[in-house]
């Protein structure tokens, strides 16, 4: 994967995307190189889920073009998406509540689609190591971060090459977002290259080499997360602390 280094994997270009006739993404562009660790800033409800949600074909662009590892994404369906590699946590996580951890890791490992399986549970459990401890409990029976860590275990399964990671630290204890930051960093040198959208700018500078500003379902501003960090301009204009 490192000859991915440097090489666009993602190109999102100007899309355009709806619910309805609630237009919601205008002319959103981006773009992530092999290797990197992104995230998508921006306060409430201005378009970060429905960007992630775009690239995995859930809720589609009507205008405008993907590419993912060079091939055109747009009018595929989400399944044939996320085949090509692309691993996504939804905000809500949607782990299944009456199978126990292990199942849903099962689940995810018997969807992968690689020839090369980059990701076992011997690795998973080793990045999350409470998982151990945990392998029967029932879905309903984590908490909301272990949840969010099951999700993130699940994406991990199916062995992909990108990751969308959906507000990874909201609802966090400091100490676990701090875990988190450690479990990105881990991830991201096996190869993976990460997308995230999370309202949390000191999470986003821990774990991000660059972010996209949206406000509006527009991007706003982009640049280094360090540039980023020190704009207080934009930080007081778009984000929250
Ligand atoms: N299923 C839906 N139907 C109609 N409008 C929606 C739907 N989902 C989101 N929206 C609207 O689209 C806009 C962007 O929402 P989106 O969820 O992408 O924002 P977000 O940046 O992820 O916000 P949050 O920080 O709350 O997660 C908002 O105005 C929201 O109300
Ligand atoms: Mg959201």
């Amino acid at each position: 994967m490192t000859e991915d280094l440097n090489y666009p994997i993602l190109i999102v270009d100007r899309i355009d995307t709806f619910y309805g006739q609630s237009h919601v993404l205008q002319e959103v562009s981006l773009s992530i190189n092999g290797g990197e660790v992104v995230c998508l800033l921006g306060r409430n409800g201005v378009g970060k889920t429905t960007t992630l949600r775009s690239i995995m074909g859930l809720t589609p662009p009507q205008s405008g073009q993907i590419f993912f590892k060079g091939v055109p994404v747009v009018r595929k369906p989400a399944f044939q998406i996320a085949r090509m590699g692309i691993g996504y946590m939804p905000d809500d996580r949607r782990i299944f509540p009456d199978l126990t951890l292990f199942e849903n890791l099962e689940i995810a490992r018997r969807l992968s689609s690689k020839e090369k399986v980059q990701w076992t549970f011997e690795k998973v459990y080793d990045l999350f190591p409470a998982f151990v401890d945990m392998k029967t409990r029932k879905g309903t029976q984590l908490s909301g971060g272990e949840q969010k860590m099951l999700a993130i275990g699940r994406a991990l399964m199916k062995n992909p090459d990108l990751l969308l990671l959906d507000e990874p630290s909201e609802g966090l204890a400091p100490l676990i977002v701090q875990n988190l930051v450690e479990v990105i960093g881990r991830i991201r040198n096996e190869g993976v290259t990460i997308l995230l959208a999370d309202q949390n700018l000191k999470f986003c500078r821990k774990t991000s080499d660059r972010g996209y500003i949206l406000e509006k379902g527009m991007v706003q501003h982009q640049g280094m997360m360090e540039e980023i960090w020190q704009n207080e301009e934009i930080v007081k204009k778009y984000l929250v602390l």
